[in-house]
Formats: C-alpha cells, sequence, structure tokens
C-alpha cells in the first residue's frame, strides 16, 4: 500500500448542510469513508484531513513527503480561486499534487473560473462531485510508482 494524503479546505467540514445542491447530500465523513475503500482498490494507503486555515493546509503540504506520503489530492475549496500561497506550497512540494473540485468551476461565477493553485498541481479534475475525488486517487495511482 503506498500512503496518499487528501487533503479538503475551507468550508468543506459542511458537506451535505452546505448548498445540497451544489456539492450533494454526503457528508465529509462520508467523503473519507469511501476515500479509504476507494484507495485500497488501487493500492493507495488514503489519510484525509480538513481545515479551513490556510496556513494548516500550507504546513500540512511541506510535511507530507517527510511524513511519508507519496502523493497529494487536493480539494483548496475557495483558497483554489485567490491564494497565491497556497499555490507556492503545492509548487514547493516534490510530489504530485492532484487538484479536484465537486462542482463544475468552469460552470460557476467567473471569479471561480479563475484557478491559481491548479497552474501549480499535476492535473485537475472539476465538476464530477464525489468521482472527482475518485478519479483524483486513480490518476496519483496511475502516476506512482508500484510499492
Ligand atoms: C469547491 C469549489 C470552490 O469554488 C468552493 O469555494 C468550494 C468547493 C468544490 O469542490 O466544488 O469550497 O472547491
Amino acid at each position: 500500500m503506498t500512503p496518499v494524503l487528501v487533503l479538503h479546505g475551507p468550508n468543506l467540514n459542511l458537506l451535505g448542510q452546505r448548498e445540497p445542491g451544489i456539492y450533494g447530500h454526503q457528508t465529509l465523513a462520508e467523503l473519507d469513508a469511501r476515500l479509504r475503500t476507494w484507495g485500497l482498490d488501487l493500492g493507495l494507503e488514503v489519510t484525509s484531513r480538513q481545515s479551513n486555515h490556510e496556513g494548516q493546509l500550507i504546513d500540512w503540504l511541506h510535511d507530507a513527503q517527510a511524513e511519508g506520503h507519496a502523493g497529494i489530492v487536493l480539494n483548496p475549496g475557495g483558497l483554489a480561486h485567490g491564494s497565491w500561497s497556497l499555490r507556492d506550497a503545492v509548487a514547493a512540494v516534490a510530489l504530485p499534487v492532484i487538484e479536484v473540485h465537486l462542482s463544475n468551476v468552469h460552470a460557476r461565477e467567473p471569479g471561480r473560473q479563475v484557478l491559481v493553485t491548479a497552474a501549480a498541481c499535476r492535473g485537475v479534475i472539476t465538476g464530477l462531485g464525489l468521482t472527482s475525488y475518485r478519479l483524483g486517487l486513480a490518476a496519483l495511482a496511475d502516476l506512482l510508482p508500484t510499492a
């Protein structure tokens, strides 16, 4: 099993109650349980974390390699559209980072169509609900050497 990290950004702790028409009815706990199951099928041991704080996400990115993780799936939440600090942290990390979004950010407000962090990521998957995360893990599994 290859250890990988999934990071959920601000407001994703409210999944299930927050704008369910956009983000779905599943809770973060349900999503995290699915991530672990999908990971096992792909040979990945998934650790997931959520924070509403930009600096905490940056610290987790910095520490990911030293903690033994081989890659990262990142949903930066709204920080995707404006955080140059988070983008710089992604660029500083020598691990593949796949950015994912539940909603199709390209079909939403103009401000959400600006993706600041995405350019530093290896790839972006957006608009497929929970499937965005499953495909993010599958992309990591394809990119990583088999353990
Ligand atoms: C999101 C999209 C962002 O624009 C928004 O701020 C979020 C969730 C998504 O997963 O669709 O918090 O990243």
